[in-house]
């Protein structure tokens, strides 16, 4: 997720689902868009007669029915233009929030791996997103302007972890460098600046102590621009460019990464009793400290 529009979500998404499908994990791809991009990337026609996640928000128990095969291994839950609607229709319903995570756990265990591509605001479809998610990892454009909405981005992780109670903590794994540019000194900074926001959270008790910067970023390479009017992901379109490489080394990564977790919780002995909720923060996102020498005032 991140509400800020146009910072890669939907490109990183797809083709990490692809990624990993491609590797054999059984995966399950969510467009949660009105914009329904994500759909339209992987070639599949929203709503030509199956049901989509408007369907599915409206009645939790016809996910079953509307997942649909798009690949192989590779399975959707449609998106189309209704999808708008859905916030204002569901409003006065009093688990509004969490009708997408009633829906997916009836179908959780049929897939290793869920994504979610929200669309880029904060309003009851992403917030139905990070109910339904463990996860949640933010692609974001290495610039001044994409740091402004992190302090927004985290406080609602809080809030929504606060709602579902300690027992359920959804967690901020890191940040995915997206059309990455990493020649410029600004850039350098605010990755650099990023590194050491995630490093100074590591003390505390929030969604994000554990997050990161991943490595390697997702280069601009305009492949992977291209490969969404052909309805194709980009490990059909390019499978060589620098795109496909850097996309298929972070697939690689999350997914070992996920088989450590479940190795060591196969291990762990049983949690002890539900520790208290953790009291609200107030978060301070990083600002590149050379900001004002760029004309953009900083804070
Ligand atoms: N690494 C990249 N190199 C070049 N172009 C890219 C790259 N990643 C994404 N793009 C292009 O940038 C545009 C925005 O990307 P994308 O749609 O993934 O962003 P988004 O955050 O999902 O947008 P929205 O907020 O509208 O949902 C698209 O045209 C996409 O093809
Ligand atoms: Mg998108």
């Amino acid at each position: 997720m991140n509400q800020k529009g146009g910072v890669g979500k939907t490109t990183t998404t797809v083709n990490l689902a692809a990624a990993l499908a491609r590797a054999g994990r059984s995966v399950l791809l969510i467009d949660l868009d009105p914009q329904a991009h994500a759909t339209l990337h992987l070639g599949v026609e929203a709503g030509a007669g199956h049901a989509t996640v408007y369907d599915v928000l409206h009645d939790p128990d016809s996910i079953a029915g509307a997942i649909i095969p798009a690949r192989e291994n590779l399975n959707i839950l449609c998106s189309e233009t209704d999808l708008a609607a859905a916030p204002s229709e569901l409003a006065a319903s009093h688990d509004r929030l969490t009708r997408l995570r009633l829906a997916l756990d009836q179908v959780r265990s049929r897939f290793e791996f869920v994504l979610i591509d929200c669309p880029p605001s904060l309003d009851l479809l992403t917030l139905n997103g990070l109910a339904a998610a463990r996860e949640v990892f933010v692609p974001m454009l290495a610039h001044f302007l994409a740091l402004q909405g992190m302090s927004k981005l985290l406080e609602t992780v809080q809030r929504v972890n606060q709602a579902a109670g300690a027992a359920d903590s959804l967690r901020v794994t890191g940040v995915i460098l997206a059309m990455h540019d990493g020649s410029t000194t600004l850039t350098r900074e605010v990755v650099a600046d990023l590194d050491r926001f995630f490093e100074q959270a590591r003390e505390q008790d929030v969604p994000w102590r554990g997050a990161r910067v991943y490595r390697p970023p997702v280069r601009r390479n305009i492949k992977l621009a291209e490969c969404p009017s052909f309805g194709k992901t980009i490990f059909e379109y390019a499978p060589t460019c620098p795109g496909a490489l850097d996309l298929a080394q972070l697939a690689e990564t999350i997914a070992r990464e996920w088989d450590e977790f479940q190795a060591r919780r196969a291990t762990a002995p049983a949690p002890a009793a539900v520790p208290p909720p953790v009291p609200p923060v107030t978060v301070r996102a990083p600002t590149p400290r050379r900001g004002a020498a760029h004309g953009v005032p900083p804070g």
